[in-house]
């Protein structure tokens, strides 16, 4: 059997899967997030490893799985964050999250001094808040004394590869969202380290999703119940091992999630940029390239409608909503949703902007409302979907995951504003399962990672788009386009 591990923002969920791809069981462990200002996000990576320790435990308990049946493990995270040690391996504060906002002005200082087009040169992207660089350069800004202590950075996921090998490792995808790392040439950035005044001995070890970096160590087995000696592969940042999940490792296949945040993601046998960086161009785990949008908010907005504003409905409510929205005409009568609850990153990377309800009139009722709010979130989603035309990336298929994918109304609005296929697939558990796979390529139980896609994962539901739908969408969509810009400067 196989362990695909997703330490993600709220828990760890680890998934056991045998060599034939079945997902045998999961379990999934919580751990605390502290927000000690507004704006901040951090994590404890002691939590994340007692979580996981004990998660690992308890899975191979309750599956009747023994330690020496685990031929592999596969590691995936959220991304971004930032884990700093000092020589002793002591974790030297708190790790500073993806979501964290603290950043925005260490991204301006870096995109100043060292201009765009060097960024994209030397990375591929551009200094957001969210990115490990500028977390390193806060901490070096505010907190000196800790920034000369740093012996080891490591991304979230990596500090777990650390505490089951005791190895400095990480692996291309997620290293690509540090913004340290050379994406096109998939190895660290000489001038972006010499630029933060970190050593390059600083920086974990990259491998390939796929490789095996390292084994399980004795004092680890003895925490969790695993064997000395147990392989451990790279994995992915949690993008980019959803994408193996849902088998987005293919040209033509794109993967939306619909998650608390949204995300397009296209595979790409090559590495490219969009003209004004608009999309994060990473390292894919199938040694291949991806691009990505995302939305901070997508299925958090519909969360948000029914749980928060319309609260009271209890357990039925999304079931309640979602079947009035059914009922109203494509387009809500002409209604908008902005679906920028919580800023937005791509297309605008502005974290002031905010939500809206655009053209309301008399005649709305909840129905056009919580309607307007799908079709806002996958008009925000169509905004990335534009970028990666540009690139010409062929789609045939749009395979969709996440929360918000349970919706059949949402799949048909999504088919009808992308005007494309959108598929339902037989996995669904994400990125561990991604991570899973990654392991059995790595142990050869498969020749490539698309191959072992291409075996174990199969579509099960089809949604054409409706060109009358379609119409329609296409008129509200270039109104939807203009709407951010003209309101900007309203959202402080
Ligand atoms: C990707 C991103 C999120 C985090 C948290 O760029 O920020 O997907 O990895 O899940």
């Amino acid at each position: 059997a196989f362990l695909g591990i997703d330490l993600g923002t709220s828990s760890v969920k680890i998934i056991i899967m045998d060599k034939d791809g079945k997902v045998l069981g999961s379990v999934s462990k919580d751990y605390p997030i502290y927000y000690p200002r507004q704006n901040w996000a951090e994590q404890n990576p002691e939590d994340w490893w007692q979580s996981t320790s004990e998660g690992i435990k308890e899975i191979l308990s309750k599956m009747g799985v023994k330690g020496e049946d685990v031929k592999g493990i596969g590691l995936s995270g959220q991304m971004h964050g930032s884990v700093v040690m000092d020589k002793d391996n002591n974790v030297l504060m708190p790790a500073i999250l993806w979501c964290d906002q603290r950043t925005a002005g260490e991204c301006d200082y870096i995109t100043r001094k060292l201009n765009q087009a060097n960024l994209t040169k030397y990375t591929g992207n551009k200094a957001l808040p969210g990115f490990t660089a500028p977390k390193i350069l806060w901490i070096k800004n505010h907190n000196p004394g800790i920034f000369e202590r740093i012996t080891h950075v490591l991304l979230p996921k990596d500090y777990i590869r650390f505490k089951l090998t005791g190895e400095f490792a990480t692996e291309v995808s997620d290293a690509s969202g540090t913004l340290m790392f050379d994406v096109e040439k998939r190895t660290w950035s000489k001038e972006m380290l010499e630029f933060l005044e970190l050593p390059e001995e600083a920086l974990p070890r990259c491998f390939e999703s796929y490789e095996i970096t390292g084994k399980v160590n004795s004092k680890a087995a003895e925490e969790t119940g695993l064997k000395p000696g147990t392989p451990v592969v790279g994995g992915g940042g949690d993008q980019a091992a959803g994408a193996v999940g849902t088998g987005a490792v293919k040209s033509g296949i794109m993967s939306v999630a619909l998650g608390t945040s949204g995300v397009v993601f296209a595979g790409q046998d090559a590495y490219s940029v969009d003209e004004h960086n608009r999309l994060h161009s990473f390292c894919h785990a199938n040694g291949k390239w991806h691009v990505m949008g995302v939305m901070l908010s997508a299925a958090s907005c519909l969360k948000w409608w029914v749980e928060d504003v319309n609260k009271g409905l209890g357990e039925k409510g999304f079931d309640i909503l979602l079947d009035e929205a059914d009922k109203v005409d494509s387009g809500s009568h002409g209604l908008i949703f902005l679906p920028y609850l919580m800023g937005e990153r791509t297309p605008y990377s502005d974290p002031d902007a905010r939500g809206c309800f655009i053209g309301l009139n008399i005649t709305h009722d909840r129905g056009a409302m919580t309607r307007s709010i799908i079709e806002g979130v996958s008009f925000g989603l169509r905004d990335s979907l534009e970028i990666i035309k540009d690139l010409k990336i062929p789609i045939d298929e749009v395979r969709v995951t996440g929360g918000g994918a349970k919706s059949k109304l949402w799949r048909q609005v999504l088919a009808d504003i992308f005007g494309a296929k959108v598929n339902m697939i037989n996995a669904t558990e994400g990125p561990a399962y991604g991570a899973a796979i990654l392991a059995a390529v790595g142990i050869g139980e498969y020749g490539s990672v698309e191959d072992a896609c291409d075996e174990l994962i199969k579509v099960t539901d089809s949604m054409e788009p409706l060109a009358e739908n379609s119409r329609k969408y296409e008129e509200m969509y270039q109104i939807y386009k203009g709407l951010y810009l003209t309101l900007k400067d309203t959202f402080n």
